[in-house]
């Protein structure tokens, strides 16, 4: 990891690789969205106007959260999203699995701004897109934000019986 973290150390990151939310997302994801981020933000005492406290911890992620190891996902760029959610069932086995191991995990769609530095560090082939980075090692639940709790829909609201 140090390998990587110095190499990456050298290059800037770019454009998303893809759009990680749709654009102008509209309600109630955006409600939803906005929620978990200032949530978050609260946890760690970074108020709204603290752009630089907001870019810190965005930038965190690039650090995969000081993990000490991580995967990172891609996928032929032929695929569409029927197999984008292949992935994220892929993703989900992996997680489960790194659990019962005894390692907690954080998926980061933030790594699709640093798409052509780790397409080069790993030696992705022609074609390859990336999904994602998975950090991998044991989470700091004295942390601050690892107390936060995302709020999930009731199951009334996202399903319709009939
Ligand atoms: C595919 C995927 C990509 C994600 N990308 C990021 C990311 O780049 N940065 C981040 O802080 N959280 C990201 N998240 C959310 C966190 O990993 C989140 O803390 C984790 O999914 C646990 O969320 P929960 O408390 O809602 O279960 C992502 C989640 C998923 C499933």
């Amino acid at each position: 990891m140090t390998r990587f973290r110095e190499f990456l150390s050298t290059r800037e990151p770019g454009p998303s690789a893809y759009d990680i939310y749709p654009p102008n997302l509209p309600e109630p994801y955006r409600s939803s969205r906005y929620k978990i981020g200032e949530d978050m933000y609260a946890a760690i005492g970074v108020t709204r106007e603290d752009k630089a406290g907001r870019f810190a911890q965005f930038a965190k992620n690039l650090d995969l959260f000081g993990a000490p190891a991580a995967i990172f996902c891609f996928f032929d760029e032929i695929m569409g999203p029927p197999q984008w959610s292949d992935l994220g069932m892929f993703l989900q086995t992996f997680m489960l699995l790194a659990q019962e191991a005894g390692l907690d995990t954080c998926p980061q769609e933030a790594w699709a701004v640093h798409e052509a530095a780790v397409t080069e560090f790993v030696g992705a082939p022609e074609g390859q897109r990336i999904f994602c980075g998975v950090a991998l090692g044991t989470a700091d639940w004295d942390a601050p934000i690892n107390s936060v709790e995302s709020q999930r829909e009731p199951l009334n609201v996202f399903a319709t019986f009939v």
